[in-house]
């Protein structure tokens, strides 16, 4: 939600066309409107670029210069106008801010700083920030870290100073990373790492409660609270500049979906002891809770349904609903919250609370550094690479196939299960042959002008059919409506009328015949019955055959999903990677 970039001491001397470039690798994080300042190499004042809309091709004619920050927004305070867009400035145009997340208390803060003559030009809190640094008399490194303490909320901010040329820098709740390219003596700061990956994979994920100062004399570490300096050694991430590239593809989306041909059995050889921790912890008993927000959630959802093939019961809550049942949390809880960038605020929320009740905390995570992570007592980090395109794909596919090893481990099974993934891997590889490509192809353009789809699955293939539903709405915008096969005949059935498309999700399992007297009695009502299962039946008009994997047939049954969206989004002229009003990490409530 919001990507911040910055570069210092810019070694093309175009500070502010690296940190476009730089943008636009994290346009995911929020596309309403972008914004860059510049300290130009010949003129003592900061310029601005401010637009609406999204970065994709946009250029910026501002001027050469050595040190830049930049960001693109998701907006939460303030409409879509080239006003609210950041930087912002201070009254006297001396420093620039960006910020990702929410200052709850700007209001108060805000009304004070107007009492005081602060003139405002935007209806953001972020302006706020910069009008409370600009009041300070301290020197600015002071100033920057103590206008952050009086914030409130989950925040990141980037400062950028034009006399001193310094980015100044804090973390409190949302992600910030420097980049460190030594060689060449510039550094980077941003929300995630594919914004300079191009350049270093070098790295340091700020803490919160950390910041930082980036000049060309090198980068330094504080403690927000103390003031105090603090020693720290940068990473170095085995991500390759292809994992934040289309890499030919036309979208990340489509690579991402395609790169599921090898990031599902990457994931099975990782972890191995973390995943036998767990399970010795849910043989002593641990009650276990799985949360997470969105996909998130539906991949917990189906981690619960493996759990209980292996004879363990689990509840699964979405994050953003565990309120009220958290104090069912308690010592012996074992609470995994499943997170593709460990930044989605209700999954944190979520996280602390089970923290205070005394559970045992598990990260299943992709994005590295992330909060979650550092939360968390275990962290099963997940290994599909970063995910670019907003809509999650390989991360969750990654996320399950770790729980389905989960649950392996707790019968000892798990070199069984390793080969069963691989196995997969192997099959499902058929989805995306030229053929298969073709006949998904002609079921999207047949879809293109429907307002409206229904979709059924009984037991695993249940949460499969949410998390498929949610692919064509979030790609396509077409209404998708997923429904647990037996409820139909409760209510939902009444919506079927002549040519209703009804995708039915199936596997070869103990369901099968009750999901197709389900798909029966849709086409009774003359429903257009398009099966998505591991074998043909007489009630499917249609088929889209799925490799027939045993229980882990769902992950077709859902790549599937994934791949359909992604044709309907491209025939119905939306944007894949992008889709409108929603954001990558959701770091606000
Ligand atoms: C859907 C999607 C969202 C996320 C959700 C949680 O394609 O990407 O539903 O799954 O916002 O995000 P993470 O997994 O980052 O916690």
């Amino acid at each position: 939600m919001c990507g911040i970039f910055a570069v210092v001491n810019d070694n093309s001397d175009n500070a502010a066309q690296t940190v476009l470039k730089g943008l636009k690798k994290l346009e995911y994080r929020g596309y309403d409107s972008w914004g860059i300042a510049v300290k130009p190499a010949d003129k003592p004042a900061l310029q601005v670029d401010k637009h609406i809309g999204k970065i994709g091709d946009a250029n910026t004619d501002l001027p050469k210069g050595k040190i830049a920050i930049g960001h693109t927004r998701w907006a939460t305070h303030g409409g879509v106008t080239d006003q609210n867009a950041h930087p912002h400035l201070d009254c006297n145009g001396r420093i620039a801010v960006i910020h990702n997340g929410i200052v709850e208390n700007y209001r108060d803060l805000k009304d004070k700083l107007m009492k005081k003559g602060h003139r405002f030009s935007s209806q953001t809190d972020t302006e706020t920030v910069a009008h409370l640094i600009e009041n300070k008399k301290n020197s600015l490194k002071e100033a920057v870290f103590s206008t952050f303490n009086e914030l409130t909320g989950s925040n990141a901010i980037g400062v950028l100073d034009y006399q001193s040329e310094t980015v100044i820098a804090a973390r409190n709740g949302s992600p910030l990373v420097v980049g460190f390219d030594k060689k060449n003596s510039q550094y980077f700061l941003g929300s995630d790492v594919p914004a300079f990956l191009k350049y270093t994979n070098r790295v340091y994920f700020l803490k919160d409660g950390e910041g930082v100062t980036i000049s060309k004399a090198g980068v330094n570490l504080y403690d927000l609270y103390s003031g105090k300096r603090k020693e720290f050694t940068p990473q170095v991430l085995n991500w390759k500049l292809e994992d934040a590239e289309k890499s030919g593809y036309p979208h990340f989306l489509l690579k991402e979906i395609h790169e599921q041909k090898n990031t599902i059995s990457g994931t099975a050889s990782l972890n191995l002891n973390e995943l036998k921790q767990v399970a010795d912890l849910i043989r002593k008993k641990y009650k276990v809770v799985l949360t997470g927000c969105g996909t998130a959630s539906y991949c917990a959802l189906a981690g619960k349904y493996y759990l209980s093939n292996v004879g363990v019961e689990s509840q699964t809550y979405p994050a953003n609903e565990i309120m009220p049942f958290v104090r069912f949390i308690d010592k012996k809880t074992l609470f995994i919250a499943v997170s593709q960038s460990g930044e989605t605020a209700d999954t944190l929320i979520a996280v602390k609370a089970a923290k205070t009740r005394g559970a045992k905390t598990v990260a299943l995570v992709n994005a590295r550094g992330s909060t979650l992570e550092r939360l968390t007592d275990i962290v099963l980090p997940v290994g599909a690479g970063p995910e670019i395109a907003v809509v999650s794909t390989k991360a969750f596919t990654a996320q399950l196939a770790t729980l389905y090893l989960l649950s392996k481990a707790l019968q000892g099974k798990i070199s069984q299960a390793k080969q069963k993934l691989r196995k997969l891997q192997g099959e499902i590889k058929k989805l995306f042959t030229p053929i298969a490509i073709k006949h998904l192809i002609a079921i999207a353009k047949s879809l293109l002008d429907e307002e409206h789809i229904y979709l059924i699955g009984k037991h695993s293939n249940y949460p499969a059919s949410l998390e498929f539903a949610l692919k064509i709405k979030e790609t396509s915008y077409l209404h998708a409506e997923p429904f647990a096969a037996g409820e139909l005949k409760h209510g939902v059935i009444t919506l079927i009328q002549k040519d209703t498309p009804c995708f039915i999700l199936a596997s070869n399992d103990e369901s099968k015949e009750e999901v197709l007297s389900s798909a029966s009695q849709l086409k009774a009502r003359g429903g257009r019955i398009i099966g998505i299962a591991p074998f043909e039946a007489e009630e499917f008009d249609e088929v889209i055959k799925t490799p027939d994997l045993g229980d882990l047939t769902i992950f077709p049954n859902i790549i599937v999903g994934q791949l359909l969206g992604y044709y309907l989004g491209i025939g119905r002229g939306a944007d894949p990677d992008k889709p409108r009003n929603l954001a990558k990490s959701v770091t606000v409530k």
